[in-house]
């Protein structure tokens, strides 16, 4: 990744210790969402990155890569699809549970999601365990997707998770350590 555009967006995120709990360093993306021009130079980023792997669908994991996700779907014309916290997905779905930094959760897919064989890159804004985007690879795999990519603002390095991701199988890509 470019210095100064990691820099750049480096500078507008927040760290607010002990949030949501005693000891989690927590990165607030909102200074960065709130500035217009840094929000622009974020999505042009996951845009050049996400067109590299020409996917077919862009999924977003509840609930900041829902806001990364569509706007990168939108730039790249393809479909967006939701991967939400347990009980929200009125369809049929697939389900996966994991362990978080802070507790664990239980994401769901819709069946129809993607196609068997379909391109998707999973956009989240931030990998700390790299718990939550595992059960997103997990739950496209189970419909037959293909997971090109997953993409984010931050890794937390010191949290293993990229790595484990990696080790997983899964290709990941950050602009802010
Ligand atoms: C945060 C973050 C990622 C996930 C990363 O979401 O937005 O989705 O945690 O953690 P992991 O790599 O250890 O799985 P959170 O579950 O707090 O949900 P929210 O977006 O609804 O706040
Ligand atoms: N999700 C899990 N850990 C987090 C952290 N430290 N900051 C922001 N989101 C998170």
């Amino acid at each position: 990744m470019n210095d100064s555009i990691s820099n750049y967006l480096r500078s507008h995120i927040r760290t607010v210790p002990d949030w949501p709990a005693p000891g989690v360093q927590f990165r607030d993306i909102t200074p960065l969402l709130q500035d217009p021009t840094v929000f622009r130079v974020l999505i042009d980023a996951f845009v050049a990155r996400a067109r590299t792997h020409k996917p077919d669908v862009v999924a977003g994991l509840d609930a900041r890569g829902f806001i990364l996700g569509s706007v990168v779907a939108y730039q790249l014309g393809v479909g967006f699809v939701p991967i939400r916290k347990k009980g929200k997905l009125p369809f049929t779905t697939v389900e996966e549970t994991y362990e978080l930094e802070y507790g664990s959760a239980t994401v769901e897919l819709h069946t129809d999601a993607v196609k068997p064989g379909q391109r998707v890159v999973l956009v989240d804004d931030l990998i700390a365990t790299g718990g939550t985007m595992m059960a997103g690879k997990k739950l496209l795999e189970k419909l037959g997707g293909v997971v090109v990519e997953g993409c984010a603002i931050v890794d937390l390095p010191e949290l293993g998770g990229s790595k484990k991701l990696r080790e997983g199988g899964l290709d990941v890509f950050n602009f802010v350590d």
